[in-house]
């Protein structure tokens, strides 16, 4: 019998489903460059549609939809607002500082989310001695916030702040998914906020690859032709586009059963004096502390493996455990019964 893997290092580990891969095989195909591939273009149309925006823009990784959002809302010298845990400000290789030729200013915020009272001093005044502030950057869920949800009337406040003082808005939304989930508020009132949102289809939707921009025509046409420019224009994309078309059909309500699989993965550690978790569990990822010394983090780690646990160090003596659609309610009970003895 094969050996079982219970791999909780990310949600972007899934592997597609046999009906998204039929739904994948079916697909019709054109040349997206040319702007005449079906499947992309129905993708792009529908998901416009679901955030209300005016058009939407398929690209390969959750990073690209950023930078592009990024770059297409602001000008070298200009200076983005954003929160010092965020994706874009930790793991995403400085592209809008080497590529767009900005200056990031990280906030200090509450699990994740930034301090709105402290934003406005934040705004340069209209004086050549500064950068020109331009975009605020939110991201929900929140992955190092431990998939925190971005309070609605928090991220409400922050949408005013930015329309008092002209400035545009992204919301990184890899996981807005799990967020519309969680909270019943959907997709188009969460965007409503927002100027620009990336959504993930490779993380708990389940597809193998890409992400969606949306937002207004002018911005996704200056997002195409910085995608062209970096390289990421591609030509049969339907064939993936196919596969986010079914993880919008099919993948979005199950995010649920994630969310419980966390929430009992989360109630182990809880009850285990070694570790303490660091962020309540709002959607399906878990981070938590090792607080027994006498534990070796990456040794802990090693342990877990050959149990057939998978998870990640998350920096210090934190660990982070994220569900998805490849760990089963068993697997969640295996998990229970071995945790404790390793
Ligand atoms: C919040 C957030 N934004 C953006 C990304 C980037 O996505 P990708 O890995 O597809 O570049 C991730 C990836 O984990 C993420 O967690």
């Amino acid at each position: 019998m094969d050996k079982r893997v219970i791999d909780l290092r990310s949600d972007t580990v899934t592997r597609y489903s046999s009906g998204m891969k039929d739904a994948m095989m079916r697909a019709e195909v054109g040349d997206d460059v040319l702007g005449d591939d079906p499947t992309v273009l129905l993708f792009e149309r529908r998901m416009a549609e679901l955030l209300g925006k005016e058009e939407a823009l398929y690209v390969v990784s959750g990073t690209m939809a950023n930078l592009l959002a990024v770059i297409s809302q602001t000008k070298p010298g200009d200076e983005v607002l954003l929160d010092r845990n965020s994706h874009i400000f930790n793991y995403e290789a400085a592209g809008s500082a080497v590529i767009g030729g900005l200056q990031l200013h990280p906030f200090d915020g509450i699990g994740g989310f930034l301090p709105v009272d402290e934003l406005p001093s934040a705004v340069r005044p209209d004086n050549f001695h500064y950068p020109h502030t331009s975009l605020v950057c939110v991201e929900n869920t929140h992955n190092r916030g431990g998939g925190a949800i971005y309070p609605f009337d928090a991220m409400k406040e922050v949408s005013s702040f930015a329309a008092e003082y002209n400035l545009r808005l992204h919301l990184d939304g890899a996981r807005l998914a799990n967020a519309v989930v969680a909270t019943g508020i959907p997709f188009s009132e969460w965007a409503e906020l927002a100027d620009s949102v990336n959504i993930c289809f490779s993380k708990g939707l389940g597809a193998p690859v890409g992400s969606v921009l949306v937002s207004d025509a002018e911005t996704i046409k200056r997002a195409r032709d910085w995608r062209k420019r970096l390289g990421g224009g591609w030509r049969q994309a339907g064939l993936l586009a196919a596969a986010c078309l079914y993880a919008i059909d099919n993948n979005v309500e199950r995010l649920a059963e994630d969310h419980t699989k966390a929430s009992r993965i989360a109630e182990v550690i809880e009850a285990d004096p070694r570790f303490k978790l660091v962020y309540q569990i709002e959607t399906n990822i878990v981070i938590f502390e090792v607080v027994d010394d006498s534990i070796v983090i990456d040794d802990f780690i090693d342990k877990l493996a050959l149990e057939g646990v998978l998870c990640l160090h998350f920096g210090g003596r934190k660990i982070r455990m994220v569900t998805h659609m490849d760990i089963s309610f068993d697997d969640i009970n295996y998990f229970e019964k071995t945790f404790s003895g390793i």
